[in-house]
């Protein structure tokens, strides 16, 4: 029988247990886009509770990207020396730290659609847009190697500028990056690739991708099998199953109340299931994940090899060493019952 404290390995980093702490942007994670002791010590905390491996929030691969206030920025050299400082912290703990990087994409998009939800209208990028951000992807990857980060996470869910290439309501392009799914996951495909290229084959890369935008013409499910397929065949280092975005249809985002995860715990195994099932790389399963005993189950009867959460976290951070020590109960988003969402998550961290 598998349990969530085997160790094992994603492509060489070694994982002391099976329990992934996903990205959470806490908003003040950097000040004018510098490291500070809050940012380290937040990480701290958690690495000293016992979980594998911190996915940090998303970082900034674009000086003039801005999706979020005060997140993690990588998009210079100068940054470099600073993260160094913060995964030499982390490692103390026999904790691996990989850092999250993003194009958030408010400004550009696949096609100049107005947002559901911000009403924003992208500028439609050229060719020559869309190289300059695979650049900066690897641009960025190869400054999370340098600053001694155990891997990189490629962030193409939720809506962000990768996602929302691969969803049809937002991509109506007619060149090589619109139309079919493989034209639509071209720009992820090509990012990977001079990722991979630069920080070579040693160096884990991961991506975060939605099974489904949850939306009318979002990406679905069949589309999202063929982009993980993809990926998997062209050598990613593990695919973390997410599903929906702010623009999805209600309820049906990322981030599902309180009261929808007590029902409905880890609430896109069904999917992440699927797609353990077909590639060739472990599959980390994140969304509403609570209990022990689901997850022993998950992992027993499935192919899904990893769990990451994140509200629990929030709340308690050392989690994982609470469930070693034998009490098993379930975790608990204790101040937020019913889910406020996201914001009251970060009036907590604050
Ligand atoms: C405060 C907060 C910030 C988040 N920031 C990020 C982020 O930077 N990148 C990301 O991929 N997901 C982000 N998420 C989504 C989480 O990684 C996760 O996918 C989601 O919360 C579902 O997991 P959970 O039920 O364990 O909270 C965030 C979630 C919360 C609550």
């Amino acid at each position: 029988m598998l349990t969530l404290f085997d160790e094992t390995k994603i492509s060489k980093m070694n994982l002391k247990n099976r329990f992934i702490c996903s990205a959470i942007y806490e908003g003040w994670a950097v000040e004018k886009g510098h490291v500070t002791d809050e940012l380290i010590n937040h990480y701290e905390n958690l690495a000293k509770g016992g979980v594998s491996t911190i996915i940090t929030g998303f970082a900034k691969i674009m000086k003039f990207d801005q999706p979020a206030p005060n997140m993690n920025v990588i998009y210079d050299d100068i940054f470099i020396d600073e993260y160094q400082e913060l995964t030499n912290k982390i490692h103390e703990h026999d904790t691996n730290i990989i850092m999250q990087i993003v194009h958030g994409g408010p400004k550009w998009g696949p096609s100049a659609v107005e947002h559901l939800v911000t009403k924003t209208i992208p500028k439609e990028m050229s060719k020559e847009d869309i190289k300059e951000v695979i650049q900066a992807f690897a641009d960025a990857a190869l400054r999370v190697k340098k600053a001694g980060f155990d891997g990189v996470q490629i962030h193409a869910a939720h809506g962000f500028l990768l996602s929302m290439f691969l969803n049809p309501y937002y991509n109506k392009r007619t060149d090589e990056y619109g139309g079919s799914i493989e034209n639509r996951g071209r720009i992820i495909f090509e990012s990977y690739e001079a990722i991979r290229e630069i920080v070579g084959d040693d160096f884990p890369v991961l991506v975060k991708v939605n099974c489904e935008d949850f939306m009318d013409e979002g990406l679905n499910f069949s589309d999202s099998l063929i982009v993980c397929d993809k990926l998997s065949k062209m050598g990613i280092d593990a695919i973390e199953v997410s599903g929906g975005s702010y623009s999805s249809k209600e309820g049906e985002g990322p981030i599902r109340g309180n009261v929808e995860v007590k029902e409905n715990e880890s609430y896109f195994k069904e999917y992440a299931a699927k797609i353990a099932e077909m590639v060739q790389v472990p599959v980390i399963l994140v969304g509403g994940n609570r209990s022990f005993n689901i997850m022993t189950e998950i992992l027993n009867n499935t192919n899904i090899e990893y769990f990451s959460l994140a509200r629990p976290f929030i709340c308690e951070p050392d989690l994982i060493d609470r469930w070693l020590s034998g009490d098993k109960d379930p975790a608990q988003c204790k101040s937020c019952d019913p889910c406020s969402g996201v914001n009251n998550c970060i009036q907590i961290l604050n």
